[in-house]
């Protein structure tokens, strides 16, 4: 079943110079999927996981969410889609540094007014699927960097959206720690049937990835399915990264 369809996807900047960052993206991810978006530094990767996410307005185009568009949604009820529907990692993130790991987690159920005692029992039992669970009294600044990446995938899941998307999310970790927080988000996707979109500069991170779709220019420019080997799969990563050209791969660093 297809739940995301991204139709004729356009996106021009406006400003005193405009500029086109994407040109008619066309794709879809099916229920379950966990597809990987890759492409050089300013190839509008970010640009369009901000249309998928509606934190931006594309400039034609359409985004359906299980057949819904939310750009067509009023505030409110477009404000409610995004609470519900998605969830969102960050390269930086974006805990809240006042309140503790748990309260990080349950700040979405939190501005949903959801009752304390199911929210306690869904901070137990994500908590535990991210191996967290003896660190939800601390601050974030007691913890590592994997820690808190897994403390904010935990706050994306907890309201079990249909679509939890991640923009760059081991740009901030060490190898160690970027190779556990994929193995996390591979397991969550397994277990949940969580479907998952992903930003990466990181062959490593997209080798996880049952799929990767490559953009270059603001243009699709090809995609490749995983297959049984991760380690294959990492390779050809690598080959069509430096096919695709760009300046911002670390080809130097293989760590299958
Ligand atoms: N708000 C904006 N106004 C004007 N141009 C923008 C804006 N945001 C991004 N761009 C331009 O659009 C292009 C695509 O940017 P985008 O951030 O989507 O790239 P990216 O693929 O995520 O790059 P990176 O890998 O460096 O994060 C770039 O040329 C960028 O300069
Ligand atoms: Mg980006």
């Amino acid at each position: 079943m297809e739940m995301l369809a991204v139709n004729s996807l356009s996106k021009i900047y406006g400003g005193k110079v405009t500029y086109r960052a994407l040109t008619d993206i066309d794709f879809s991810i099916r229920k379950g999927e966990f597809v990987g978006i890759m492409g050089p530094s300013g190839s509008g990767k970010t640009t369009l996981l901000n249309m998928i996410s509606t934190i931006d307005t594309p400039t034609s185009g359409a985004v359906l969410l299980n057949g819904t568009n939310p750009h067509h949604l009023k505030k409110d009820k477009l404000a409610l889609f995004r609470r519900r529907e998605l969830g969102f990692v960050f390269q930086d993130f974006n805990l809240l540094d006042t309140l503790t790991i748990g309260e990080n987690i349950v700040l979405p159920l939190t501005l949903d007014n959801e009752k304390v005692a199911v929210m306690e029992e869904k901070l137990q039992s994500v908590a535990e699927k991210l191996g967290i669970q003896d660190i939800l009294e601390k601050r974030t600044f007691e913890v590592s960097g994997g820690q808190r990446q897994r403390t904010a995938i935990a706050r994306a899941i907890i309201h079990s959206p249909s679509l939890l998307l991640a923009d760059e999310p081991t740009g901030n970790l060490d190898s160690k720690s970027s190779r556990n927080v994929m193995e996390t988000l591979e397991a969550i996707n397994k277990r949940d049937n969580t479907t998952m979109m992903m930003v990466t500069h990181d062959a490593l991170a997209a080798s996880y990835c049952h799929r990767v779709i490559f953009i270059k220019d603001g243009q699709l420019h090809n995609e490749m399915y995983r297959g049984e080997s991760r380690q294959v799969f990492f390779q050809k990563i690598i080959d069509s990264l430096s096919f695709l050209g760009g300046n911002t791969y670390d080809l130097s660093t293989i760590r299958v």
